[in-house]
């Protein structure tokens, strides 16, 4: 048989294998990170407006040019920061082909990665993919970066730090103060900040900090962001890459033969979109809020431990008390026993920890209000200890 490469991962994404196997079990579920909330109605429309209008044919490689505008503009309006929407601003498909294209562009053979652990499962398959190494460290107990860890993992051959805030799956997210202690280890060395910030409008509070707003990582900066994630629209397959004007170029030869460029109709309505519903970015973090404290209100009375939250669509649970089973076994036993779909998040690590799942709470309240109720008439399995 022709071998392909050896280093190419073909097993299924956990999230994916659990989705597949709630299905299969009709159980709730609650492991996709896809929101399940609607596409908005004005967005579709001007979709179906473009695609009847006949512009179904290919946009410039970096993007439609009145997209990347309006991806400029919402900067501005969010973080108070100014692109240039040519110089600045590439358009993909999805967050994850900007992704690829910044370990593709500055990533070679046996050179560093840094990320931390639990990791979105494309990060260290990407970066094997490009014959890259893995630098993974693990997040503290409460889910934030350790700063001194980076300092000591960085060494002549990393060439790229990915940070993800908010955090899938912990549910955390990066200071100010943590990024300018980012920019004092990376300043005057060859390597790349690449903040990967799908989930910056669900957040707790009222201001997400983006890295886009530390002035000390500017020029060695590039931010992800995911359109799919913002409108509910993961199927339209449209992110944005932004990075300074000397290596956007490098970015782009990348996405020359990988996509060439997102869907042109697609682009075209969500800079109508952007430009003409900026309410919709403003009231998206409440929407989230508010379904996140009646999910957690309602485990009240169950026996998993809420872990603290800080922004992304997850919640981690702790399952500690409920049970020893790994948490495949756990997860797949919630499954087929009570109806309920959960993410095991064990293979996320280098090195597997069990005791905490992931849960989904981009849903509408019937959906999450019966999922809840089924997690609270979980008992334990676990044997009491007679002293
Ligand atoms: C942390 C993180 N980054 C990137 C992505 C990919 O986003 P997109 O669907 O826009 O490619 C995801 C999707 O789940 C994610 O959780």
């Amino acid at each position: 048989m022709i071998q392909a490469k050896s280093y190419l991962d073909t097993s299924p994404s956990i999230f994916g294998y659990m989705s597949a196997l709630a299905k299969e079990h009709n159980a709730i579920n609650l492991t996709q990170g896809a929101p399940d909330f609607k596409t908005p109605e004005w967005l579709i429309e001007r979709f179906n407006y473009y695609a009847k209008k006949g512009f179904n044919q290919y946009s410039p490689i970096p993007g439609a040019t009145e997209l990347k505008k309006a991806i400029a503009h919402q900067v501005q309006r969010n973080y108070d920061v100014s692109l240039d929407s040519d110089d600045n601003i590439m358009i993909t498909c999805g967050a994850v082909e900007g992704i690829f294209s910044v370990l593709m562009a500055y990533v070679q053979k046996n050179e560093e990665v840094i990320y931390f652990d639990p990791a979105f499962d494309a990060y260290p398959c990407i970066v094997n993919m490009i014959q890259g190494i893995s630098r993974r460290l693990d997040l503290k107990d409460n889910g934030q970066i350790d700063i001194a860890a980076i300092a000591n993992a960085i060494n002549d051959k990393t060439r790229v730090i990915i940070l993800n805030s908010p955090h899938n799956p912990m549910g955390s997210v990066i200071t100010k103060e943590e990024y300018q202690e980012i920019a004092k280890l990376v300043k005057g060395k060859d390597i790349l900040v690449l903040s990967d910030e799908v989930y910056e409008y669900i957040y707790q509070g009222e201001h997400f900090t983006s890295a886009l707003e530390v002035e000390e990582l500017k020029d060695q900066l590039v931010v992800v962001q995911s359109l799919g994630k913002t409108y509910n629209t993961t199927g339209w397959r449209v992110g944005t890459c932004i990075a300074p004007k000397a290596i956007l170029p490098h970015l782009l030869a990348v996405k020359q033969f990988t996509s060439f460029c997102a869907p042109n109709p697609i682009q075209l309505a969500f800079a109508d979109g952007i430009n003409q519903h900026p309410e919709y970015e403003k009231n998206l973090p409440r929407l989230y809020q508010q379904q996140r404290t009646k999910f957690v209100d309602t485990l009240k009375d169950s026996q998993f431990k809420v872990l603290p939250w800080q922004g992304s669509p997850f919640q981690m649970l702790d399952y500690s008390h409920l049970s020893d089973e790994n948490d495949l076994t756990f997860c797949t036993r919630l499954i087929k026993e009570y109806g309920i779909g959960l993410v095991p998040i064990s293979s996320l690590y280098e090195t597997a920890k069990h005791g905490l799942v992931r849960v989904c709470f981009a849903k509408y309240d019937d959906v999450l209000l019966d999922g809840a109720k089924k997690l609270c008439s979980i008992p334990t399995t676990k044997s009491i200890e007679i002293s």
